[in-house]
């Protein structure tokens, strides 16, 4: 392994180097081919899968093929506490994914997203003692790598804390000056920082001063989110991890880690700027903060909910041509995505035209609705995007809302004033009918009322979604 094998800028390199290197780029082709598979429901797990293979052939050559500054291998002990530590972390986030509920999933990822913040910020902290300061290049790397890192970690846990209920939102107009002047001078001690002409050592308060700095501005700016944006902003801090993760990988030379943190910064501000369209939001009022509607803003009252019996429903459903089904946060909630298939089926067998509408945020995740129903096998032949399934509203005959609520809102395109004003809609309300699951008058993730429910052409099966479908599907056996 120490034979060596050619020169690269004048310098020896052995055969481990090159097989390091070598494996790198297979890593980082898995990485890609895990991506592209992730694309689709149907082959994501396997997706999951290839690239957890790059991740583990990465750590798997580091470990044995390495070579420290001074050219000899990890010494055995940093070894050891390297192995416990993946020991440690794969036992406690195995078991954590294991028992995780589908619908505290964004929090997992939330928690996870800061784990990797919080290494690229020990990283940079770690290594900004050995910056040379004479090399511009590389101590920008570390400097961003912190910040980014920093403000990854705690935006993320501050995220993480909201979701899971734990934290509350803080809104006051001042926080969108605070934050910019936050901003501010945190970029600004980055810069006077890389261009004082000082050592590290005389640095050493002002990089723990830019952590603090950073850390705070993650909590500052994740703070004042609330109601529809959340999903935006975890997407966003997703692609700050995997930026920060890139900043760790240059002060390294670690093609993987360069590469895996690219991948991951730009999936994530991809994602970001598909929700940023879903949900009406401007990219810039997710780096300033302080946006997102209240929870109880503009929510008034809006008459009677007019309910139906489960017969009749029964019966409007199987004499239809068409049935769009929205399923919504509410479902995932009542685990009802197995009976919703048996639903599906019934009617198909006896003619029905059946569909799912799919919002792009429905649920609390990305993609949270195609999981769910795939869970229960429905074909995603029946599964239609939200854009390409308005136009056929108005020839509707039943519109079934599961548990859905904001995205069915008409509030969103009628009431300018609304918080979720412009965020596009799947439009239930053009339907000839429409049959809603609820439990009760409860809201949506945004806290305001939807006029929807009160409408003429709508009319309630309250319970839970999963009795409600059960019963309905006797129901209609029993026609
Ligand atoms: P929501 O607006 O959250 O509405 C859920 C509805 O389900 C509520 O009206 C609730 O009314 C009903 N419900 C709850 N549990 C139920 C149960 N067991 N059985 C029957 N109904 C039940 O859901 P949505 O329409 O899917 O919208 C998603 C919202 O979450 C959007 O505002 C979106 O921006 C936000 N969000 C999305 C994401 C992503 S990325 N998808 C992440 C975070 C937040 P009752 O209480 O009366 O039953």
């Amino acid at each position: 392994m120490n034979q060596v094998i050619g020169t690269l800028n004048g310098a020896p390199f052995t055969m481990g180097e090159t097989l390091l290197e070598l494996s790198y780029l297979v890593a980082a082709l898995l990485f890609v081919f895990g991506l592209k598979l992730l694309s689709h429901p149907e082959t994501a797990r396997r997706g999951n899968l290839w690239a957890a293979g790059g991740m583990f052939l990465g750590m798997l050559t580091t470990l044995l093929l390495h070579k420290t500054d001074s050219g000899t291998p990890i010494p055995m002990a940093n070894v050891w506490i390297i192995l416990a530590a993946i020991g440690v972390g794969s036992v406690v986030g195995w078991i954590v994914a294991r028992k995780i509920k589908m619908t505290a999933m964004p929090q997992l990822v939330s928690f996870y997203n800061a784990t990797g913040g919080a290494a690229s910020m020990l990283v940079a902290l770690l290594e900004f003692p050995n910056a040379n300061m004479s090399n511009k290049g590389s101590v920008l790397v570390t400097l961003l790598g912190m910040i980014i890192g920093a403000v990854a970690f705690s935006g993320s846990m501050i995220a993480y804390g909201k979701l899971d209920g734990k934290v509350g939102d803080i809104r006051s107009g001042l926080m969108k000056y605070v934050n910019i002047l936050l901003m501010l001078v945190t970029f600004g001690l980055a810069i006077w920082m890389l261009f004082s002409g000082q050592t590290p050592a005389d640095l050493n308060w002002a990089i723990y001063l830019l952590m603090v700095l950073s850390l705070l501005y993650g909590v500052l700016f994740v703070m004042p989110i609330g109601g529809a944006d959340m999903p935006v902003v975890i997407s966003l801090l997703n692609s700050f991890t995997g930026i920060a993760a890139a900043m760790a990988g240059f002060i390294y030379h670690n093609q993987a880690m360069i590469l895996g943190g690219i991948l991951v910064g730009a999936a994530g501000t991809i994602l970001t700027v598909l929700m940023c369209r879903a949900m009406n939001r401007s990219l810039l009022n997710v780096i300033i903060g302080a946006f997102g509607g209240g929870p109880s803003s503009a929510a008034k009252e809006q008459g009677e909910m007019k309910e139906m019996t489960l017969s009749d429903a029964a019966i409007l459903m199987s004499y239809s041509q068409s049935v769009v089904i929205v399923p919504g946060y509410g479902l995932a909630v009542a685990q009802a995505q197995h009976v919703c298939h048996e639903l599906d089926t019934l009617l198909s067998n006896k003619g029905v035209n059946v569909r799912y509408a799919i919002h792009p945020v429905a649920g609390r995740m990305p993609g949270h609705m195609n999981v769910l129903l795939a869970e229960a096998d429905v074909p995603y032949g029946q599964l239609v995007e939200m854009d390409a399934i308005n136009p056929d509203m108005p020839n509707t005959d039943v519109v079934v809302v599961i548990g859905a609520n904001d995205v069915v809102n008409p509030a969103a395109i009628t009431d300018p004033g609304s918080p979720i004003a412009g965020m596009p809609i799947i439009k239930a309300h053009e339907a000839k009918n429409i049959i809603v699951m609820k439990r009760g008058r409860g809201k949506g993730y945004a806290g305001i009322e939807n006029e929807l429910f009160f409408g003429e052409k709508t009319r309630l099966l309250f319970g839970n979604a999963k009795d409600t479908l059960q019963k309905l599907v006797t129901e209609i056996k029993s026609l």
